[in-house]
């Protein structure tokens, strides 16, 4: 039988706008990174297939929403949007088109007049996908307005349910970055209670060499992506690949899965690379055809294969959907691979840029 989806729409949720003091609420939300990945959708943002991720720590998205009641009666999203200080118009009416979204869930959304302030942790245009910590943040920002205002999100999984659903119609990866050490969002059969409508944390199923692990990002190139996730999520409906791909992104979350459970390294890193590359193939096999690797993207590839065969250390790499590596290992071996990044690697990033982050905590209010 079909799982019944969540139904978070709420007609109750309007605010008494007389009686509304200002305020504000802020929250951290880190990025995170795809170990299975999530790549093709239907429906309302529903994942192809489930997908697992590490949470990130030090690459995230700090937002502070302002509030007021809205003195006028028109049925607009009211808002104002800054980043990094600045008015930012383009980013403004993408979080407009967000909150319409959101009006059957949070129909107060067209009483209030906002201020939104966000900046990343990371260099703007680094090349890093900034939509899950982005997103995230948003969404944990309103749950905390509903939970302030109407007191109904006490129960902090619930709270945390919920936020991950609003995350996810924001962007697909944004519901998984809600939770510490690491999330497992979509249906599977593997994990009690995983569902498409939202991400439920895994790290306490993690084996500890996980919770330590590392993942530096080498910013190989800072330019604007070509083809946007979105779009490229969409071209998998007609990717001649599309079904096998998400049957061995089954067969791969089962076989990850039981590696995170047990800490077997070398499981882990096979699937893990396995996964980039296969996200990177579906690009050039979609239609029409496109690469976002860059020439010093496979030189480092190569440069990490050897490493590893030189000295028998466990560091893998995973792709996001960009020309940028993140290097995954655990942290026993943090001296050696930072002076391999240093000396070898950091030649081959746009700038010398590269960002040092591990598995985290998980979001903050602060
Ligand atoms: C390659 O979540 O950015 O990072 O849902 O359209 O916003 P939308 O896409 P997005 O896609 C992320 C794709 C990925 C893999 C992953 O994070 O699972």
């Amino acid at each position: 039988m079909e799982k019944q989806s969540i139904d978070y729409r709420n007609p109750k949720l309007v605010v008494d706008s007389s009686n509304l003091e200002e305020g504000e609420i802020k929250w951290r939300s880190p990025s995170n990174i795809a170990i299975i990945k999530y790549w093709g959708k239907f429906g309302i943002q529903y994942p192809q297939n489930p997908s697992v991720s590490f949470t990130l720590e030090n690459a995230y998205t700090e937002t502070s929403f302002g509030y007021a009641s809205k003195k006028g009666i028109d049925k607009d999203i009211d808002l104002e949007f800054y980043f990094n200080g600045e008015v930012n118009v383009p980013f403004g009416e993408k979080v407009s088109k967000y909150f319409e979204k959101l009006i059957p869930f949070y129909p107060f959304l067209k009483q209030l007049k906002m201020t939104i302030r966000s900046s990343n942790s990371f260099p703007h245009s680094a090349g890093i996908a900034s939509s899950a910590s982005a997103m995230s943040a948003l969404a944990l920002c309103l749950c905390s307005f509903e939970d302030r205002i109407f007191g109904t999100l006490s129960d902090i999984d619930e709270f945390r349910r919920k936020a991950s659903y609003l995350s996810r119609l924001g962007s697909g990866s944004a519901c998984r970055s809600i939770y510490e050490y690491a999330a497992v969002w979509g249906e599977s059969g593997e994990v009690d209670g995983a569902t498409n409508d939202y991400a439920i944390p895994f790290g306490e199923l993690l084996h500890p060499v996980f919770k330590t692990f590392h993942d530096d990002i080498l910013i190989i190139s800072k330019g604007e992506k070509s083809v946007s996730s979105t779009i490229g999520h969409g071209m998998m409906d007609g990717n001649i690949y599309a079904s096998s791909r998400y049957k061995q992104a089954r067969q791969r979350f089962h076989e990850v899965l039981i590696a995170l459970k047990q800490g077997d390294l070398e499981s882990f890193g096979r699937i893990t690379e396995g996964e980039a590359l296969t996200l990177h193939a579906l690009m050039m096999t979609s239609y029409p055809p496109y690469i976002l690797m860059k020439p010093n993207t496979l030189l480092v590839i190569q440069k990490i294969q050897d490493y590893r065969k030189r000295t028998g250390q466990p560091l893998y790499f995973s792709l996001d959907a960009g020309p940028n590596l993140h290097l995954l290992y655990p942290d026993e071996i943090v001296g050696d691979v930072q002076n391999f990044i240093e000396s070898e690697l950091r030649q081959y990033c746009e700038d010398g840029q590269w960002i040092k982050d591990n598995v985290g905590g998980g979001p903050l209010e602060v």
